[in-house]
């Protein structure tokens, strides 16, 4: 991509600039490595409060690619109760409840609604992940929700967590594929549980400075050696 950029602005391509390439590869980092942390702290507590849930993707790891080896990205079409999880952190974290701000370049018409250019939208993300018409259990944190007879349900209508169109996430695969090598490869090794008194609430922090991600409430966790 920064080749590509490199050839517009040699070839002096308007709208293409080293500050609107330095802008970028900012935005690049900061929105990869923020989103995936976020992401990353919700999954750690979510597992160390749903100890059978993490047992049975450490059962389904064991099987499957054998105790302690190294899972890699290739072997996730044999684990679906594993993949099944991770989709639910994703959709219960819904860490980005309104995606980015985008603006219309021109005048629009829109499920009844007429936007004038210039008009600033947001994608209410957290409803879809919250609609009761989609989800059984829609405030709970269930790993069925993607699962039919032990298959993983791939493509559920209402889960979002990258967005949708032509502005999704970009870093989409990438950011799929380090939450399963991580995930993965601590639980074949760890067991995550909750320090003594806590009562394993799962909650959103509020406080200000968490700007448009959705973090989990801060909080401890125990690690342990499986053996
Ligand atoms: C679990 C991790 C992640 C989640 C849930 C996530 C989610 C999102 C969402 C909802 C959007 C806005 C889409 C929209 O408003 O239409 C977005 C945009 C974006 N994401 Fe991610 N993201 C994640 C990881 C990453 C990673 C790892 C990268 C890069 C390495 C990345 C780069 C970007 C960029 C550059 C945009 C802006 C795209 C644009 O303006 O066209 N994201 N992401």
């Amino acid at each position: 991509m920064q080749d590509a950029y490199l050839e517009r602005i040699n070839k002096g391509e308007e709208t293409f600039s080293s500050e609107g390439l330095a802008a970028i590869l900012r935005e690049i980092f900061v929105i990869g490595s923020e989103s995936e942390s976020v992401m990353m702290r919700w999954a750690i507590r979510l597992l160390s409060c749903y100890p059978i849930v993490q047992k049975k993707i450490q059962e389904e790891i064991d099987t499957v690619v054998g105790k302690g080896k190294e899972v890699s990205w290739d072997m996730r079409s044999k684990l679906p109760y594993t993949m099944a999880v991770l989709k639910e952190i994703q959709r219960f974290a819904d860490i980005a409840p309104t995606g980015l701000l985008h603006k219309t370049v021109c005048d629009v018409s829109l499920g009844g609604f007429e936007l004038p250019q210039g008009t600033l939208v947001m994608a209410n993300l957290s409803a879809c992940h919250r609609d009761p018409k989609y989800w059984t259990k829609p405030d709970q944190f269930y790993p069925e929700h993607f699962l039919k007879d032990g298959a993983l349900v791939e493509d559920k209508p209402g889960f979002l967590p990258y967005g949708v169109g032509k502005r999704m996430c970009p870093g989409a695969t990438l950011a799929d594929m380090q939450i399963f090598l991580m995930i993965s490869n601590i639980l074949t090794e760890f067991k995550l549980t909750l320090p003594e008194g806590d009562k394993g609430d799962v909650g959103t922090q509020f406080k200000a400075g968490t700007a448009v991600l959705r973090n989990p409430k801060p909080y401890r966790i125990v690690i342990n050696s499986r053996e």
